[in-house]
């Protein structure tokens, strides 16, 4: 069992599931945010927003008290071995991750930081962060390291158990100790180097997922015109073990809060030392026009032409959330795909099994909470996230409440032989 003194700072994703997983090891941890809301909903045991077994571990650290939870940012790195930054790095107005986060936390914790702590950053942070930490700390009795975490969110805390690799960029031996026995526990190969390759290295992974989904979405688009099915084209490829089966799934694009925002600062750091990262630039204007063959798509299939109007035409859509098993809606491509078929006069509802009604406020859509209020009165359905509670609805209920019984599925998600059993037209990505 572990035993270091470890902070966490920020209490989003990364944060949260570290320091929960890490109290969980039996390191003493203590998780600290600015937002007090949070914080007062953390000390009861309520995380605030979704994802699988948090609350459980939470519950679980607060009452064996390996876990707190606070607001005090200088006090609680006092004693800290380990400082581990979570905080959030939004993409700027010039396309680079904005660090105002970090500086503010480092500025508030930097007198207070013991000599011989290992300050860490495990949020996504641009190439070259360590070296900036370092300067602003001004501290060189504290070391800097950088140990990205690869989780996804909706299995994140199994990520965390279980990650495929634990990528740990040091550059001397005593933050190296720390994060060795940090990680004691779990069984997983460790990538050891230093610090600006690991950072390289969360945009290059996160990166290349977006490469093979932009690859996929283009291969669907040839596969409608050369009547191929795309989902045999990707079974097929994928027993290639060089190639693998993982991140070929065709959709709406790939969104959250990751992908295009690493996407965008991996070309911008690039450019920035006269590297032209093109591919990764191509694989984004590939994401952007997806959204729009979708809309394109929906279109043709709700008014029966290429330039039909979608002014008030009634189009459902299952699905906001930027991937299933989470109410995530950040950079979600439904919703750039709900926002493009708003602008073009269509009447919109949605249902989303994660997504409540409230969140109306970020939906261009009117948010129900029932699947069959969306269909009544559609033209078309449109399944934007691929929930399995959607394989299991009543089709032949829905199709007597559409005014066309048309579905376009962007994932390929349905049972489409009992869709159509059902009375409907089932339409997919990629099969011509
Ligand atoms: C992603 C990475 O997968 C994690 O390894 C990384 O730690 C995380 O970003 C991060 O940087 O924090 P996440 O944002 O949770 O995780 O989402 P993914 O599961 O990667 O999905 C990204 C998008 O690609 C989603 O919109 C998803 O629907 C789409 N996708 C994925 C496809 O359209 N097709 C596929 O075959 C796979």
């Amino acid at each position: 069992m572990g035993s270091c003194r470890v902070t966490v700072v920020g209490a989003g994703y990364v944060g949260l599931t570290s320091a929960t997983c890490l109290a969980r090891l039996g390191h003493r941890v203590v998780c600290v945010d600015n937002d007090t809301a949070k914080v007062a909903s953390l000390c009861e045991g309520r995380v605030p927003f979704y994802e699988p077994d948090l609350d459980k571990l939470l519950r679980e650290g607060l009452a064996s008290e390996r876990l707190r939870v606070t607001t005090a940012l200088p006090e609680a790195v006092r004693d800290a071995d380990l400082v581990l930054l979570c905080v959030p790095t939004p993409m700027g107005d010039d396309g680079g991750a904005d660090l105002g986060a970090v500086r503010t936390v480092l500025a508030k914790m930097r007198t207070s930081l013991p000599s011989g702590c290992v300050v860490v950053t495990k949020s996504t942070v641009p190439v070259g962060t360590s070296h900036r930490i370092r300067e602003l700390l001004r501290r060189p009795d504290v070391s800097v390291a950088s140990n990205p975490e690869f989780l996804r969110e909706g299995t994140a805390v199994r990520d965390f158990f279980s990650p495929d690799r634990i990528v740990i960029g040091v550059d001397d031996p005593h933050a190296r100790d720390r994060l060795s026995e940090l990680y004691e526990a779990i069984p997983a190969p460790r990538v050891w180097t230093d610090p600006v390759s690991a950072e390289l290295t969360k945009y290059a992974a996160n990166a290349m997922l977006a490469l093979r989904v932009s690859y996929a979405n283009v291969l669907a688009e040839l596969c409608e015109k050369v009547g191929a099915d795309i989902r045999d084209v990707i079974e097929a490829m994928g027993y290639d073990e060089r190639i693998g089966p993982a991140f070929l799934r065709p959709g709406p694009g790939w969104g959250g809060s990751c992908l295009p925002k690493d996407a965008h600062e991996l070309v911008r750091a690039a450019a920035s030392v006269g590297v032209d990262a093109g591919m990764v630039r191509e694989a984004l204007a590939i994401n952007d026009r997806q959204a729009r063959r979708v809309v394109a798509r929906t279109r043709r299939l709700a008014t029966g032409s290429a330039d039909g109007s979608l002014r008030g035409v009634r189009v459902g859509l299952l699905g906001l959330a930027f991937k299933a098993g989470t109410d995530d809606l950040r950079d979600s491509p439904a919703l750039t795909v709900a926002r493009l078929l708003g602008e073009d006069g269509a009447d919109l509802t949605a249902y989303d099994p994660g997504v409540r009604a409230e969140r109306a406020d970020v939906v261009p859509a009117v948010v129900v909470d029932d699947p069959y209020r969306v269909a009544k009165g559609a033209s078309v359905l449109v399944v934007l996230t691929e929930w399995p509670e959607f394989q299991h609805l009543d089709w032949g209920r829905l199709a007597d409440l559409m005014v066309r019984p048309v579905v376009l599925d962007t994932r390929n998600h349905l049972p489409a032989d009992d869709v159509r059993a059902a009375g409907l037209e089932w339409h997919g990505l990629g099969i011509g």
